[in-house]
């Protein structure tokens, strides 16, 4: 939804409607990188990034985004019916009932977005917005040009073809090989099913990104928010495909 700009900074809070186009008018506004004059000029809360002096500015909302390095051995859900420990048994001190934003396999590890935010759930789980997954894969055997040009091309899966992926080979050892591998889908053990049907089997998986988020400053097990620069990655992607 698109806001007048003016209205936008009374919102959150920089001053009144009255002093916010006096600010506007001095030129001490950006939209997006760009010094904005126009009093008229209409923003999107959810997408565009505003700034008053350089620092930018927020309307309260009650979304949290948090990253957690998840485990292996603990299930991607809120909850088990079998009280097996879940990633939500991980998140100590959050009030707030966060779910999981795509999921990982039990036996992978890596990294995991939370959040209460819909609207961004959709935007990183559906391929139509091709945010990248990145994996870090041990396999069996020693993966060959042929078998990443097989992965790359995409790969005849009960559920259909997979779209392209982006592969490299990052060490080969005696009877494995570590690669790591960029996909947008996030079909159920989509990675493990493509190795599988390469013949190379996976011996353990990492994700280490998901678009430009990454598992920076944590260790296994750890949460933390999002950076400024990651919550501007956010709010661009929220704002990508929508008017
Ligand atoms: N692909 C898999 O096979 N497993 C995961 O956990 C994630 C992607």
């Amino acid at each position: 939804m698109q806001i007048r700009l003016q209205k936008f900074l009374s919102q959150a809070g920089i001053a009144s409607r009255r002093a916010s186009e006096t600010l506007i008018l001095d030129g001490r506004v950006t939209v997006n990188g760009i010094t904005v004059k126009e009093l008229g000029t209409k923003v999107n809360p959810e997408s565009d990034i505003i700034e008053v002096d350089g620092k930018i500015c927020n309307i309260k909302d009650d979304y949290i985004y948090i990253l957690l390095y998840k485990p292996k051995g603990i299930l991607t859900s809120v909850k088990d019916p079998f009280k097996r420990p879940t990633v939500i048994d991980l998140l100590k001190g959050i009030k707030e009932k966060v779910v999981p934003v795509g999921r990982l396999d039990k036996d992978t590890e890596g990294l995991l977005l939370l959040t209460n935010d819909g609207d961004l759930t959709y935007k990183i789980t559906h391929p139509r917005f091709e945010v990248v997954k990145t994996y870090i894969a041990r396999v069996e055997g020693t993966i060959d040009e042929k078998d990443i040009k097989a992965l790359e091309k995409g790969i005849m899966l009960e559920d259909g073809l997979t779209s392209p992926a982006k592969v490299r080979i990052i060490k080969k050892f005696d009877k494995s090989t570590v690669i790591e591998l960029k996909i947008h889908e996030g079909r159920k053990r989509q990675v493990r099913r493509m190795c599988d049907a390469i013949g190379h089997p996976i011996i353990s998986l990492k994700r280490t990104q998901i678009g430009r988020l990454s598992l920076k400053g944590l260790k296994v097990g750890q949460w933390r928010y999002l950076n400024q620069e990651e919550m501007n990655y956010i709010k661009r992607l929220k704002g990508e495909g929508s008017d």
